[in-house]
């Protein structure tokens, strides 16, 4: 593991090591070439926000229904059902019904362990599920091996960059690339077959480095990048195969915000040249900026859907997601840091008091350290965003 990659992210498993066959868990030989992206459903677009002062609509009308958990969508290319994946006694995924629209970027979020990376994984065949059924582009997935889903147009980046780092940032770029004739025995001996297809994969790798602007460190080891550029590596290998559907894994995790803007610029490309993009995310600004559609997971489950500036606002997802007292600095509530104490503060000052007045009466003394306690585990901290809480 890199010292440059995000640190909040300790598990192994969202690190699953491909095996030799599946190297960058992008394709083989033996699988059928995926068909062209398919261009974007002509969505409705409403105004909305710049990148870089380029306008970018957004797509809206995506779904058939009110926004809600599960609901149908006009044009999706991802369908799930009944998909569970149990750890011992915890239920880390356990999604009833869940379609992605084609052509549009969607937004995964959820605190910390709620299942967002699990159900990537499951989805791209890195890990099996207990139950369920899920299909791309209307085709069943359920059992079908990771390298043979890249293949088939579905790619992924990874939360903990994968890059070889012992090999060049170009050599990286090959292993994305898919019908990699010399990679065959007998074709392999027989170099005027492989050595044409071997130019046109190196001069998309480079294209596509020059892309991303790593063009400058193509000779370079994967292990030199720092951890930005390595994300962007990552993203520009899993474009080598022509996906119609990448799933970003927290793509701005530990990334130089000098190269934040890049990565946002690359995703909203992605979706101008029709691909449909799914990416997991914490930055709440990134998420309202770019997503078309947002889908809230706690607890392995789907809690809410729909457009971000809707589900944001909602106080079920505010609740589960931010926790109840998401905007309140508990430090200047307890008095342990100075400033001034906002509506939300005071509010939670008053249901303190309350507390502790009721419990006077009741004569237990201690209640009214208990609720304030509780009080300080419902804050910013404790539900793992990077609000600014004040315990110390
Ligand atoms: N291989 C595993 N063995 C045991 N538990 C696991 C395994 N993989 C994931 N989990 C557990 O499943 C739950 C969901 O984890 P997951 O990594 O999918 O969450 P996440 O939403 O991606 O969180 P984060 O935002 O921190 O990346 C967590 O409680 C995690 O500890
Ligand atoms: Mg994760």
């Amino acid at each position: 593991m890199s010292s440059n990659e995000p640190r909040n992210e300790p598990r192994d498993e969202q690190n699953v090591e491909r095996s030799n066959d599946e190297p960058t868990g992008l394709p083989a030989d033996d699988v059928p070439a995926a068909t062209e992206p398919a261009p974007a459903e002509p969505a409705a677009t409403e105004p909305a926000a710049t990148t870089s002062g380029i306008h970018r609509p957004k797509s809206t009308g995506l779904a058939t229904g009110e926004a809600a958990p599960g609901v149908p969508k006009k044009d999706p290319i991802l369908v799930i059902d009944g998909v569970t994946r149990r750890f011992g006694g915890l239920n880390a995924v356990d999604v009833e019904h869940l379609e992605i629209p084609r052509g549009a970027i969607t937004a995964l979020i959820g605190p910390n362990g709620a299942g967002k990376t699990t159900l990537f994984n499951l989805l791209c065949g890195f890990d099996r599920p207990n139950s369920g059924n899920w299909s791309y582009d209307g085709r069943q997935l359920a059992g079908v091996p990771s390298f043979k889903v890249a293949r088939m147009g579905q790619v992924r980046t990874f939360q903990l960059t994968k890059a070889l780092s012992l090999l060049t940032v170009l050599e990286n770029m090959k292993l994305g690339a898919r019908d990699q004739t010399g990679e065959r025995f007998w074709t392999s001996l027989l170099p005027f077959v492989w050595r044409g297809r071997e130019r046109e994969i190196e001069q998309k790798a480079r294209e596509l480095l020059a892309r991303f602007k790593l063009d400058t460190k193509e000779k370079d080891f994967a292990a030199s990048l720092s951890g930005g550029q390595r994300k962007l590596l990552e993203m520009a290998r899993a474009l080598m195969c022509d996906p119609q559907l990448v799933m970003l894994d927290e793509p701005m995790a530990g990334v130089n915000p000098a190269l934040t803007q890049s990565l946002l610029g690359h995703i909203l490309e992605l979706k101008d040249a029709g691909t449909t993009v799914l990416f997991v995310e914490h930055d709440m600004h990134m998420v309202r900026h770019i997503a078309d559609w947002v889908v809230v997971m706690a607890e392995g489950r789907v809690v809410a859907e729909g457009p971000p500036d809707e589900v944001m606002t909602d106080p079920a997802v505010v609740d589960a997601y931010l926790g109840s007292h998401q905007d309140v600095d508990l430090g200047v509530v307890t008095g342990r840091i100075e400033g001034e104490l906002n509506t939300s503060a005071i509010n939670l000052l008053e249901e303190i008091e309350e507390v502790r007045e009721e419990s006077a009466e009741g004569g237990d003394a201690t209640a009214g350290a208990d609720a304030r306690d509780e009080a300080s585990d419902t804050g910013p901290e404790a539900s793992g965003t990077d609000a600014k809480g004040g315990r110390s």
